[in-house]
């Protein structure tokens, strides 16, 4: 079906309709009918098998699906999708509480999520965003993450107004301020710094402050997330490779230690490099030279490193996923950011400094931010950190139509924010509530225990306990590594030997 239409306000014109992926039909019904009435086409999915199929076949404007559902989640769906087609945009629906997943989806490419409950208003300005994007850039929504900058709304740096860009550390805390301090002298060393922190702490923002204050701040300052690429191109990313190295490697290149030399490399999420990588790593920081793959000569490289993590890394260490000498190399300086709900002083400046750069770069008039917004804001356990109170003020601002952000701009259910508001005060640093119960694919709650029969092996006990926990996490593998205390990689390695062996993996 191609149907070519122009919207209520007569700008939005879309050719191709958009996919809705949901197994619960009721939610199906609703958000088609909510599409058709805003005049957009739409086509009906039930799991993301059959979306994947049909995306396969037909073209599609947008694909809006729900997170957890049998089989393939709507996380496996959007990979899918976005290694067939990543111009398309994909706003993925996540149940409350599973912030940590949406925040992942963001990271693989989602345009955007919206939390359930949701409202039809809150809906369709989300899809109309989405496709306004894709239209007013005329690129794909692949280029508009690079240029949006992880998908959250945000503008390329040519296009953001003077002022905003400086990447500013804003706060008011003491211990920010004082490990700020620290940063500042520490800058102009060589010495590795590792940054230990929870995801969305600021991590980045503090390695390229560092970067800043140093005498290297005229030169090249190159991220790469070690997470991102498996192994052999991870190496050629980091070290490059020679023409002809191995197979698709057709010119020579450069890797980022050699782009990054005279300035500052960052390994993101370094408890994510193979042990194999983490050996050659090793050898580069105790003589400052790299070998290119499949090269022959050895080029010396002056960069300054700065690791970042989510994970405590020792525990990794006792793990025996990293390496020993590798941490006491790179943990010369170390670093953590509190979380944003251990600075709960900064929440207000934040949330004030995120209105006014949003209203900027939207071209709108600053409005004011209403006392209970701040109170709400001030109460909630910010599992997401900085990066989730940006996203929620970015969209009260584009939500906030009169002179005043409202709690109704935040887009947090009162359900939500009552939840949040009771469970914040249980919730220790990096604790995570335990869930007691999960309900089973008939509905029903099931009490989270594992009962194992005495004679089965120990690699069947494993594999039952990953298992169970995944359905726990309704098939997240970042929170059901983090329960298990493995790396995302181990889980990933263990289901594909259980797929390997025949299992069906259908979390
Ligand atoms: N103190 C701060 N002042 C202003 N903006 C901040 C501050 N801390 C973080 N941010 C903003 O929050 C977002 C997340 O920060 P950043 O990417 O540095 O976090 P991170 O710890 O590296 O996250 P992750 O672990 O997910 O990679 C960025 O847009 C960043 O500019
Ligand atoms: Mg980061």
């Amino acid at each position: 079906m191609v149907v070519k239409l122009t919207d209520m306000k007569g700008k939005m014109v879309v050719k191709d309709p958009v996919l809705v992926v949901d197994d619960e039909v009721e939610m199906r019904i609703a958000m088609s009918a909510a599409l058709k009435r805003c005049g957009y086409p739409v086509e009906l999915s039930h799991n993301a098998i059959d979306a994947l199929n049909k995306f396969r076949k037909n073209k599609y404007s947008l694909v809006i699906t729900d997170m957890t559902m049998p089989k393939r989640s709507g996380l496996e769906l959007l990979k899918d999708i976005k290694a067939i087609n990543p111009d398309i945009p994909v706003i993925l629906i996540t149940a409350y509480g599973t912030i940590d997943t949406a925040i992942s989806a963001m990271k693989h490419g989602a345009f955007d999520y919206v939390q359930k409950p949701f409202d039809f208003d809150t809906f369709i300005f989300l899809i109309e965003r989405a496709l306004s994007f894709k239209r007013e850039l005329g690129v794909g929504t692949a280029k508009i993450e690079e240029r949006l900058k992880k998908g959250t709304g945000k503008k390329a740096d040519d296009e953001i107004p003077e002022g905003l860009l400086t990447k500013e550390i804003i706060t008011d805390d003491l211990n920010m301020k004082h490990l700020l301090d620290v940063a500042k002298n520490v800058a102009p060393s060589k010495a590795c710094i590792l940054i230990q922190s929870e995801s969305g702490t600021g991590k980045e923002l503090l390695a390229r402050f560092i970067h800043n204050h140093s005498d290297r701040a005229d030169r090249p300052f190159v991220a790469i997330n070690c997470a991102a690429l498996p192994e052999n191109l991870l190496e050629s990313e980091l070290f490059g490779h020679k023409k002809g190295a191995f197979t698709g490697a057709i010119n020579e290149h450069r890797g980022k230690f050699e782009q990054a030399n005279g300035g500052t490399i960052l390994l993101d999420e370094i408890s994510e490099m193979p042990l194999s990588l983490q050996a050659k790593l090793l050898r580069v920081l105790q003589e400052y030279t790299i070998d290119r793959v499949g090269g022959s000569e050895t080029i010396a490289v002056d960069v300054r490193v700065i690791a970042t993590t989510n994970r405590v890394l020792l525990e990794c260490v006792e793990k025996q996923t990293f390496r020993e000498d590798l941490y006491f190399r790179l943990n010369v300086i170390p670093m953590v950011l509190p979380p944003l709900r251990d600075r709960k002083g900064d929440v207000s400046i934040l949330a004030s400094y995120f209105v006014e750069k949003y209203a900027r770069i939207n071209n709108k008039p600053l409005p004011e931010i209403h006392d209970d917004v701040l109170k709400v804001l001030q109460n909630y356990n910010w599992r997401g950190n900085i990066r989730e109170l940006e996203n929620i003020m970015e969209r009260a601002v584009l939500l906030c139509n009169g002179e005043t952000i409202t709690v109704s701009n935040l887009l947090m259910t009162p359900v939500s924010i009552q939840q949040a508001v009771a469970s914040a005060p249980r919730t220790a640093a990096s604790e995570k509530p335990p869930v007691e119960s999960v309900k089973s694919k008939d509905g029903e709650e099931e009490p989270m225990i594992l009962a194992l029969k005495v004679g089965i092996s120990m690699a069947e006990a494993e594999k039952q306990l990953i298992f169970k926990t995944l359905r726990q996490t309704n098939g997240n593998r970042t929170r059901a590594a983090e329960i298990l205390g493995i790396s995302i990689r181990t889980l990933r390695n263990k289901l594909n030997e259980y797929k390997d062996a025949g299992e069906t993996i259908d979390f």
